[in-house]
């Protein structure tokens, strides 16, 4: 008999999508999520309402960081002895404006995590998210996992490096069973209004000039949400063994292989919505990097992930979404 999943940051776009299908599948999932504003709570109570007219599905309002209230969760509502932790301060640009935030959610929260998994009996598996941030200004492409990643570009970058090598540390010393998954740029119904898709959408919708960064020479690894969440689902089944693997913690890319040009993805949106986008040329920002594209020949062989979404095809859906979404919160 399965016991339930624990998804922290189960409000936010990944963690959403992840409950759902875990749901799908027959699993019973706690979600937990702080609801913290970085972006509109909106949206998330409003991924959080879904998941709870779900039967299999709990809610806990909690800050991961937060030791007392993770023992509480624990004795409540676990032992879990599976965790797919999500919960975390996102966002490259804003690691320059507020990095204790990354330090609190990414790093405490990351270690009272890992403390939590470590005291309960019988623990079988935690897939935590990285990203594919940590390969900060790799200039080789596509990123494979066992490439060079001691050069972060932005204080996220090093937070979510921090969280892998944590994990590394703590499945040598109390044999945890651990997947770091490094995502690159995840796109999808539902998803975050700090990242492209939803700055492309809206400035296309409402007419607006949209912004494109480092005069469009960037390239993006976009990756549609159903595909993530069918590798991370995937790794949660197949923790690693560490009578095979030695110490049991592995990273896996969770990306699309495939690198579209920035403004081949914006002329997906300018077709979903029959509209030309107003284009603005800028600078590169801090703390971007060019060009993302994933390697994922091990992830392929280890878990037997294989992205099934071109952006022709998720870029719409996106749209759809988007247009149901916010036209119903005008009204
Ligand atoms: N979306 C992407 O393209 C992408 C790419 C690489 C890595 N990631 C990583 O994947 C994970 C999920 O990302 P997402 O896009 O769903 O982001 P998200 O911001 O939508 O989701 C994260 C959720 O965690 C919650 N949270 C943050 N700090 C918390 C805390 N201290 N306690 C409890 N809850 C907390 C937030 O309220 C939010 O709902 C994150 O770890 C992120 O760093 C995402």
């Amino acid at each position: 008999m399965y016991r339930p999943v624990l998804v922290t940051g189960a409000a936010g776009f990944i963690g959403f999508h992840t409950c759902a299908r875990l749901l799908a599948d027959g699993r019973k999932v706690v979600g937990v999520d702080n609801l913290n504003d970085y972006y509109d709570p909106g949206l998330k109570m409003a991924r959080r309402e879904q998941l709870e007219r779900q039967t299999g599905f709990s809610f806990v309002k909690a800050d991961i960081a937060d030791r007392a209230a993770m023992e509480t969760l624990w004795e409540s509502h676990g032992p879990f002895r599976e965790v797919i932790h999500l919960a975390a301060q996102a966002g490259v640009r804003y690691s320059l404006q507020d990095p204790y935030a990354y330090i609190h959610s990414n790093c405490l929260g990351h270690l009272t995590i890992l403390e939590m998994c470590r005291h309960t009996p019988g623990f079988r598996h935690l897939v935590y998210a990285s990203s594919s941030s940590v390969y900060g200004g790799n200039t080789q492409t596509p990123y494979a996992v066992n490439d060079r990643v001691d050069t972060p570009i932005s204080l996220y970058a090093a937070t979510k490096r921090a969280d892998e090598l944590m994990s590394h540390s703590y499945s040598h010393l109390f044999g945890i069973s651990q997947t770091g998954l490094r995502f690159f740029t995840v796109y999808g119904p539902w998803g975050r209004p700090d990242m492209s898709p939803y700055i492309f959408a809206s400035a296309i919708a409402e007419g607006r000039k949209l912004p494109v960064f480092n005069h469009g020479d960037m390239k993006r690894d976009f990756t549609y949400i159903d595909d993530i969440v069918s590798g991370t689902v995937a790794a949660l089944g197949t923790p690693p063994d560490s009578a095979k693997d030695g110490v049991p913690h592995r990273v896996l890319n969770l990306g699309n292989n495939k690198s579209v040009q920035l403004l081949d993805f914006i002329a997906e949106f300018e077709k979903a919505f029959g509209k030309k986008a107003e284009i603005e040329l800028l600078e590169m920002q801090p703390g971007d990097v060019r060009e993302t594209c994933a390697d994922i020949e091990e992830t392929t062989q280890t878990i037997g992930y294989r992205p099934t979404t071109p952006i022709g095809m998720g870029v719409p859906l996106y749209v759809t979404w988007f247009r149901e979404y916010y036209r119903d919160k005008k009204q």
